[in-house]
């Protein structure tokens, strides 16, 4: 009986085939896939160009074009589903000049980006970084702020880069955008913005060492005992709400 029904339903729900692209070769996949399950059903392997498929880690920055259309389009592999004759490409990284530091010693001085990353005096102000964000970053605007020397507006703007790299990809001054305004959220996070008091209170309580003891004890635990504990700890149910506590309160902040 259940074979039957099954049947039916894959009769009524008969998946529509779309050619697409990836890198010049014709592929035919199931309409409604996302770019990256259609490359994966299309025999795609990924161990780069993938991490969260949740739209976070930036790592599936991909290009494409539609047919008669002159413009480049920017998607996220893993949140965008295929279009027929999509042609595209993934850039899962782009060589991008990064200045590392000791954050630690770093003010708050502007000067401390410019000095660091002094092709920003190159932009021309073209945007087409910003045309080409997935995430809808006003990306010369942001740079433009660390320019002019307002980090917290930089860090704001730039709040929701995800690292992927494709606006370096297009800059007319070669310089790495996002690089550059993490340095700036960086800095605005660490030395500009108020601290939050629950959170200090919390590094205290760290400090103090209230975890110290059942530190100790997981880290004496066999690979058995680890995974004995993993599976069996209380989970917050899905429905719970704002109110829920877990029934040992020992370890909440
Ligand atoms: S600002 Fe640049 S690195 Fe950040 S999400 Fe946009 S294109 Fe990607
Ligand atoms: S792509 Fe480069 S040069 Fe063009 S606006 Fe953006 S930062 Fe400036
Ligand atoms: S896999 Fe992380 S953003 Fe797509």
């Amino acid at each position: 009986m259940s074979n039957e029904k099954g049947k039916t339903q894959n009769a009524t729900h008969a998946t529509n085939m779309i050619p697409i692209y990836i890198m010049g070769k014709r592929y035919d996949v199931p309409e409604g896939l996302t770019i990256m399950k259609a490359m994966e059903y299309a025999g795609y392997q990924f161990i780069r160009g993938c991490g969260c498929r949740g739209g976070i880690c930036g790592a599936c920055g991909t290009v494409y074009r539609k047919p008669g259309d002159y413009k480049i389009y920017t998607a996220l592999a893993c949140q965008t589903a295929v279009e027929a004759n999509m042609y595209l490409t993934q850039i899962p990284f782009y060589p991008a000049h990064h200045v590392s530091g000791n954050y630690q010693e770093t003010t708050e001085a502007p000067e401390e980006i410019h000095k660091r990353y002094p092709e920003l005096f190159r932009c021309v102000a073209c945007n087409a970084c910003t045309k080409i964000c997935p995430m809808d970053v006003e990306v010369m605007d942001a740079i433009s702020y660390v320019k002019q020397g307002n980090i917290e507006k930089a860090a704001h703007t730039s709040f929701e880069c995800i690292q992927c790299g494709l606006c370096t990809s297009r800059c007319f001054a070669e310089m790495p955008q996002y690089h550059i305004l993490q340095l700036a959220r960086r800095i605005y996070g660490g030395r500009i913005a108020p601290k939050a008091k629950h959170n200090a209170a919390a590094v205290k309580t760290i400090a103090d060492g209230k975890f110290e003891a059942k530190m100790q004890e997981v880290m004496k635990m066999n690979t058995d005992e680890l995974k004995k504990a993993y599976t069996e700890r209380e989970i917050e149910p899905e429905t719970a709400g704002e109110d829920w506590r877990p029934e040992d309160v020992r370890f909440l902040l």
